[in-house]
């Protein structure tokens, strides 16, 4: 049997499943592959809770029922030590379920030392190229969850690149949210009444501009491209936001009252679309030549026009998939999907570091 440290910096919605994901299919895990994966440690926004032999069940256990009534894992730095100077007592696998910048630089380093990365937070490959580089480096991370939750996406593109394929264009709709908002839109809905019917249930980030700039999708357009190997930065992708720039800077409570001002040019593009028979949908296309993120109205016929709800679809159109493009669809959201990409990709890695 191999054991494999793991250290998961994150105890959110997605941080909470993976680890109740992880402790339920253990033993089926040590069955099938001869790993057992070892908690080592947790970490949140207030530090590190941490055992270099390995916390026990108890402890994880309670560690996740602190974090759900919203208790921080080091109250009053009570354990002191950070995730970064944690030294692993063996190879292992730092997984970062945070939404949180700045962690690049760090997690690279312990790729150059040979611990491996695994991300559902997609900073740490959308800040600057040469970071990309030093985390990817030698395939030091793996980061399905990043786009499209638990669909296979990133591991779809690899292969179709890996087998020799050659890349002539990405189409995708990669926001839940967004994808949410173009369906209420098109029955009829309001975009001030859907913001705020999104924003009750949850749908939204807490302030929902950090949906609706487009920067989350951009993120991903980023990382699909530099799979691809397109050495771009991120000023090479600049999305289409859904509000003037004179109301990205004004208090949430004054942008949430400001909705309505949204209303007509929204219905107006929704009318267009409709009576040319189409459908508009915020689409990301990527290819060589560059990357466009934005509102687009598209044909009926065109497979992101069926799209209803928060689904997510990924078009790739390739040297062999040129006639008719190679579709992953379904649910882009969800800590269980993504909890599950997440140990999807630490199964994969744990069996190459058994190897
Ligand atoms: N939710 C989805 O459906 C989905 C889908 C695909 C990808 N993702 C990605 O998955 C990641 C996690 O999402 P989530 O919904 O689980 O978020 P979340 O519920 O907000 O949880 C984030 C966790 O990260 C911790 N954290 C924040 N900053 C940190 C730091 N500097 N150091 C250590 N820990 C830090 C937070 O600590 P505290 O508890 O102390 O605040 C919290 O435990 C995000 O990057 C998100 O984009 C999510």
């Amino acid at each position: 049997m191999k054991t494999i440290p793991i250290i998961q910096i994150g105890v959110g919605g997605v941080g909470r499943a993976l680890t109740q994901q992880l402790l339920a299919h253990g033993d089926a895990l040590a069955a099938r592959y001869g790993i057992r994966f070892e908690y080592v440690g947790l970490a949140d926004s207030t530090g590190l809770r941490a055992r270099r032999l390995g916390l026990s069940v108890s402890e994880i256990t309670t560690a996740l029922a602190e974090k759900a009534v919203g208790q921080p894992l080091s109250p009053a730095g009570a354990f002191g030590m950070g995730w970064r100077s944690f030294i692993l007592p063996q190879r292992g696998i730092f997984i970062d379920v945070t939404a949180a910048g700045g962690h690049e630089q760090a997690l690279a380093e312990r790729v150059a030392t040979g611990h491996r990365v695994v991300l559902a937070n997609k900073k740490p490959l959308s800040a600057d190229f040469s970071a990309f580089q030093a985390l990817t480096k030698g395939g030091g991370t793996r980061y399905e969850a990043t786009v499209g939750a638990g669909l296979p996406v990133i591991s779809t593109l690899q292969s179709l690149l890996d087998s020799g394929d050659t890349l002539t264009r990405i189409e995708a709709a990669m926001s839940g949210t967004l994808g949410y908002l173009c369906t209420e839109l098109e029955a009829g809905k309001l975009l001030s009444a859907a913001v705020r019917e999104a924003h009750r249930l949850g749908y939204t980030e807490p302030d929902p501009r950090d949906d609706l700039s487009g920067a989350d999708v951009a993120r991903k357009a980023l990382i699909l491209a530099r799979t691809c190997g397109l050495p771009w930065e991120p000023v090479q992708i600049q999305a289409e936001p859904w509000f003037p720039a004179a109301l990205g800077d004004v208090s949430l409570d004054e942008f949430m009252a400001r909705l309505e001002e949204l209303d007509a040019p929204f219905a107006a593009r929704v009318a267009e679309a409709q009576a040319a028979g189409g459908a508009l949908r915020y689409v990301a296309t990527i290819s060589a030549e560059g990357a466009s993120v934005g509102l687009r109205v598209l044909p009926g016929d065109h497979p992101l026009a069926s799209l209803r709800g928060p689904d997510n679809l990924f078009s790739f159109t390739t040297a062999r998939y040129a006639e008719r493009p190679l579709v992953v669809r379904g649910p882009g959201a969800g800590y269980a999907v993504t909890a599950a990409g997440v140990l999807a990709d630490l199964v994969a890695t744990a069996r190459e570091l058994r190897a």
